[in-house]
């Protein structure tokens, strides 16, 4: 039976209004990895895992996921936007923490299965809303010390999903926070859940203080920025010719990031820079943003830093090289503008 052929369930979603939440689809992607290498993986309607106590991604966090979109386009097609880049990070993820990587093929083709299994599920051109791809990889079976798992599970879902901040293209204030993400030559740069663990009581405790998130700095001396956390962070110089982002070993390499880089120079004819953002220089700077594959561009208003609040374009207009660079991506990613070689499936 092809995914096309499955039995689908009736969906009731007003998808004008989607958020970024949890919302049931129909069907998954699972394989497991035992005695040495992948199983053959298949779809399930099971959005349960069954795995044994011991397994390591319960314990000691051994396990990484990623994040990539599926946008329905005007004249009715999906596109699937660097599936290839999603491969190759969850790779490495998977290296940094002893997992067996996914071949890029099997990640790629769980991706269409997951998005031709559900395309009931994802939200109408000119919506604004996509359908969320969540793969990932968890250590699971019996075990209790210190080690890498016995076998693995590699699973994707998909949910569709809306703004992953409030009102989308609409300036956020962040805040910084005495909190690191992650550690100088720690695990920043892989895609795994204890960096987000660590970011959960610094994020609940900027929200409580009406933040969208937190802006970490550099863990070794609490300068520069690095990131946000659930997405990286861009400036643009005040004369508008510079697209700047912070370069360091512990900032999780953003795809919507490099995406934005290639545009920005590309498509904008900006000079483009990954290097130092000091926090107390931010002077420098007539725009802001945080990108991502949730955040997609989200516009930065201003940035809290201790008593310090410095507001970049507007905090409630979005800066319009912040709009040209939204507007390229975004128009890739729906098909209405023409996209750099393979950056579309
Ligand atoms: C993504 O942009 O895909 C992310 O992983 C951010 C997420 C933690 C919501």
């Amino acid at each position: 039976m092809t995914s096309t052929d499955l039995p689908r369930s009736e969906v009731n979603i007003d998808w004008n209004n989607l958020g970024f939440s949890y919302i049931r689809t129909d069907y998954r992607y699972l394989a497991h990895w035992r005695d040495g290498a992948w199983q053959a993986g298949e779809l399930t309607g099971d959005n349960v895992l069954h795995i044994s106590e011991g397994s390591t991604a319960l314990h000691y966090g051994q396990q990484c996921f990623e994040g990539l979109k599926a946008y329905r386009c005007k004249d009715g097609s999906i596109n699937l936007f660097r599936a290839d880049q999603n491969a190759a990070r969850m790779s490495r993820s998977c290296e940094r923490l002893l997992m067996p990587e996914v071949p890029a093929e099997m990640f790629i083709e769980a991706c269409k299965q997951v998005v031709k299994a559900n395309e009931h599920f994802i939200p109408p051109y000119g919506t604004g809303g996509s359908l969320y791809l969540r793969p990932f990889v968890i250590g699971v079976g019996d075990n209790i010390g210190v080690r890498s798992a016995p076998e693995f599970i590699f699973s994707v879902f998909a949910i569709p999903v809306g703004p992953y901040f409030k009102g989308g293209l609409v300036p956020t204030n962040f805040v910084t926070s005495m909190y690191d993400r992650a550690a100088p030559n720690g695990t920043g740069a892989a895609k795994v859940g204890g960096n987000y663990a660590a970011s959960l009581l610094p994020g609940a405790e900027a929200k409580k203080r009406h933040f969208g998130d937190v802006i970490y700095l550099d863990p070794a001396t609490h300068t520069k920025i690095e990131e946000v956390g659930s997405a990286n962070f861009f400036a643009i110089t005040k004369d508008g010719k510079k697209f700047v982002t912070p370069k360091s070993p512990s900032i999780l390499p953003s795809i919507t990031k490099y995406s934005l880089l290639h545009l920005a120079e590309k498509r904008m004819g900006l000079q483009v820079e990954e290097g130092d953002v000091y926090i107390d220089q931010l002077d420098q700077y007539g725009e802001a943003g945080a990108c991502g594959t949730a955040a997609v561009v989200t516009p930065i208003g201003g940035i809290q830093n201790g008593d310090d609040f410095h507001v970049f374009y507007s905090e409630t207009e979005v800066g319009p090289i912040t709009r040209r660079l939204y507007d390229e991506l975004v128009g890739i990613q729906y098909g209405d503008k023409d996209a750099p070689e393979g950056w579309i499936i």
